[in-house]
């Protein structure tokens, strides 16, 4: 498998991803196919720009023709990150997450089975087994109970990639993974969020009484279990990935004032998320005992070398908070 297509690598998770290929595999190639959405910035791959092994095509997934004339290209295998991945956003406008997360994910398989490639992999999230209450943790064989309008979509996806491989022999591969933190992580999610407007002093909005909880996941941590999965996971197997760091986020806000010595009143319990999801937690058996993944970080280090990287590169969030998310903050919490 030397080149590969990574699709969304302009966002948080591909453009880790594309970073660490480059790193660990030199022999490894990377054709970036991204739209360039608003969560999709090519500064975040600045520094694998000149790299001869680094080529960028702007492109829909969802756009037959464009996905054909990259795969054209010669490409052993696809890596599928592209979508809609923000829940609140897809409440607000379900259509355009079928669009880019069903039928691109379609059009992707479509691609993948002309071109024969040697392996499909699907990035999707654990979001599609629903939510859990205060006991146990999603398996791979926990049925899915998609709640949001994402993770509805998120789940089509995954059943298309699973009927491509029963129907016409593709080698695919699904990941399931909890909710990922790091570096280059779009500030309208809840980490990057509370970091960014703490170290403005401004107020961090917590969702009704702020007692959810997710699984927490360094984005370096999830990309290492990629690498293996597409490379020694089974043709047609899911694996789910975790970071065993269950927290409320309540707390998680409270860690993260206090890493930076920021006050709690900064709190601000805005109204509840529609059809919130009360808790996610993983087993990650699998992958730990087929492909012996299991995460580096603890999420003290994890959140430390987060909210120093957010210190560090405050022109990247600063530049991404200034345009059209401007506009986005306004119309999702001005009533809230
Ligand atoms: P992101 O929103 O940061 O990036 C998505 C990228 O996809 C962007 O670069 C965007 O431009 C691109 N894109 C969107 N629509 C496209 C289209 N039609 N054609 C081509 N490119 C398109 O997302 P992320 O957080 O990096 O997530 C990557 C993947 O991982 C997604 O599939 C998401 O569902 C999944 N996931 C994310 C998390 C998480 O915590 N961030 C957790 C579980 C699963
Ligand atoms: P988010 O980062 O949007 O990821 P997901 O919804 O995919 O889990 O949200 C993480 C949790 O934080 C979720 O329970 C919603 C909550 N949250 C807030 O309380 N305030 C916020 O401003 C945001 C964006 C999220």
């Amino acid at each position: 498998m030397k080149t590969l297509l990574i699709t969304g690598g302009a966002g948080f998770i591909g453009s880790n991803f594309i970073r660490h290929m480059l790193k660990e595999h030199p022999d490894c190639r990377i054709v970036n196919f991204d739209a360039l959405t608003y969560a999709g910035n090519l500064e975040n791959l600045r520094e694998a720009a000149g790299n001869p092994r680094y080529s960028f095509i702007r492109g829909d997934i969802a756009d037959a023709a464009q996905v054909d004339a990259a795969m054209s290209r010669g490409v052993d295998a696809i890596v599928n990150f592209a979508a809609e991945s923000h829940v609140d956003r897809s409440i607000d406008d379900p259509g355009l997450f079928v669009r880019t997360n069903v039928l691109g994910t379609q059009v992707l398989l479509d691609a993948a089975k002309k071109y024969r490639v040697e392996r499909y992999l699907q990035i999707s999230t654990d979001e599609v087994y629903g939510a859990l209450g205060a006991e146990g943790l999603f398996s791979e064989e926990t049925p899915l109970a998609p709640n949001s309008p994402y993770s509805a979509s998120k789940a089509g996806a995954d059943l298309l990639v699973r009927a491509y491989h029963e129907t016409y022999g593709l080698n695919i591969g699904i990941t399931r993974c909890s909710n990922n933190y790091g570096p280059w992580h779009f500030p309208e999610k809840l980490i990057p969020l509370a970091i960014t407007n703490a170290l403005e002093d401004k107020e961090i909005p917590v969702y009704g009484d702020g007692l959810q909880v997710r699984d927490w996941l360094h984005v370096a941590d999830h990309c290492r279990a990629i690498d293996l999965v597409l490379r020694r996971g089974k043709s047609g197997r899911i694996y789910n990935i975790g970071g065993n760091n269950e927290r409320t986020n309540l707390r998680i806000v409270k860690t993260v004032l206090a890493e930076l010595g920021k006050p709690e009143t900064l709190i601000k319990h805005v109204k509840d998320r529609p059809g919130h999801d009360r808790r996610y937690a993983i087993d990650a058996a699998r992958i730990t005992g087929e492909l012996g993944w299991k995460p580096e970080y603890t999420f003290e280090t994890g959140l430390q070398a987060t909210v120093k990287w957010y210190r560090e590169n405050r022109q990247w969030w600063q530049n991404v908070k200034s345009g059209e998310y401007a506009a986005y903050y306004e119309k999702m919490y001005g009533n809230r």
